[in-house]
């Protein structure tokens, strides 16, 4: 039975009104945006690092000058995210500690390893996409602070998914080498980024009460059926095959079937046994190491400007 102030809130909720930080919120409402949130943040820093991978081996200056925009607008959609958990009573050293020692979580997606310049291609079309389809309902968000960070992100996340889909239609347009490298791209991020809505709708342990808070406003399933129907075309213009044997329309339903992700796999990376989990955490622990002594001085001017201005 609900607390009056549970009720009071779940009403403003279902009016669709825009929680603020300082006013009341139901602890669990409180620590799952604090654990989504952050966990967002991590995943746009840590998805900075197979991306930079090839920031020094772009095939062009144009595709170089773009990556670097790209790796840091990542940057930037970190610390709107952080910001926006800072609101809810979490440090940002507190979020980064969680990082660190494997506590917090971060995109599954970012554990896998960049092999090939075509996989920045397929990562813009595919991984941008993922991300897009997901934080455009997020824009809509009870939460204020959160929606209103995701509108930013979202507008600079659709020129993230039109760089990589050039990528994939240059080089599935070029030479028979070119077209071999974006399919095989293809084949080594299809499943991944379907992994990335989450687990099926019965294995989600969250999702019923985010979507009663409205937090979540389409279930992981949904949204994985509507990239699956939006990105087979785009798969088609390319000239590119799918590296799924059970993909086919289904005129019925109006959408596509397709096969089951690996869950065995997903659950394995996002518990850290991915290819590349450990060589995440390491370069973040050792970016975050790299610079205590920058923050350090930071601190210490700051110190001493207060000192002066006490004088
Ligand atoms: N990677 C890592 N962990 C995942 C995951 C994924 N792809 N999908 C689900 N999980 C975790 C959840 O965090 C939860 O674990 P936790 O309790 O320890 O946090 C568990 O699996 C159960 O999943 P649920 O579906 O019950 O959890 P949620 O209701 O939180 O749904 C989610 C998962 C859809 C990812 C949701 O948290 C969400 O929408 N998060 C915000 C969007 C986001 O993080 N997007 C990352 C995309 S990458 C990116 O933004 C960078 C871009 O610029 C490329």
């Amino acid at each position: 039975e609900m607390e009056p102030q549970e009720r009071a809130f779940q009403e403003r909720i279902d009016a669709g009104q825009k929680i603020e930080p300082k006013e009341w919120m139901p602890e669990d409402y409180r620590k799952t945006l604090i654990r989504q949130i952050s966990q967002h943040a991590h995943s746009e820093i840590v998805g900075q690092l197979p991306e930079g991978n090839w920031i020094t081996r772009a095939p062009t200056l144009e595709r170089k000058a773009i990556l670097l925009a790209k790796v840091q607008d990542e940057a930037g959609h970190g610390l709107y995210l952080y910001c926006a958990a800072e609101t809810l009573g979490i440090s940002r050293d507190q979020m980064y500690e969680q990082l660190h020692s494997g506590k917090a979580k971060y995109s599954s997606i970012f554990n896998y390893p960049t092999l090939s310049w075509a996989d920045i291609g397929a990562i813009g079309w595919l991984v941008d996409g993922a991300a897009i389809m997901n934080q455009v309902p997020l824009q809509r968000c009870s939460y204020g602070p959160y929606a209103r960070a995701m509108v930013r992100i979202c507008k600079e996340e659709s020129f993230h998914q039109r760089q990589g889909f050039d990528i994939m239609t240059v080089l599935s347009k070029g030479t028979p080498e070119q077209k071999a490298m974006a399919q095989d791209a293809l084949d080594r991020w299809w499943w991944p980024s379907l992994m990335m809505f989450g687990p099926s709708d019965d294995a989600s342990v969250h999702s019923a009460q985010s979507m009663a808070w409205k937090i979540k406003q389409n279930s992981n399933d949904d949204l994985r059926q509507k990239f699956v129907d939006q990105t087979v075309p785009q798969a088609k213009y390319l000239g590119l095959t799918v590296p799924d044997p059970a993909l086919k329309w289904n005129e019925a339903k109006g959408g596509h079937d397709f096969g089951e992700p690996d869950w065995t796999e997903f659950f394995a990376v996002i518990a850290g046994e991915g290819p590349c989990n450990r060589e995440r955490i390491e370069a973040r622990r050792k970016a975050w190491n790299d610079g205590a002594w920058f923050r350090d001085g930071l601190t210490a001017h700051a110190s001493k400007q207060a000192a002066r201005r006490q004088a």
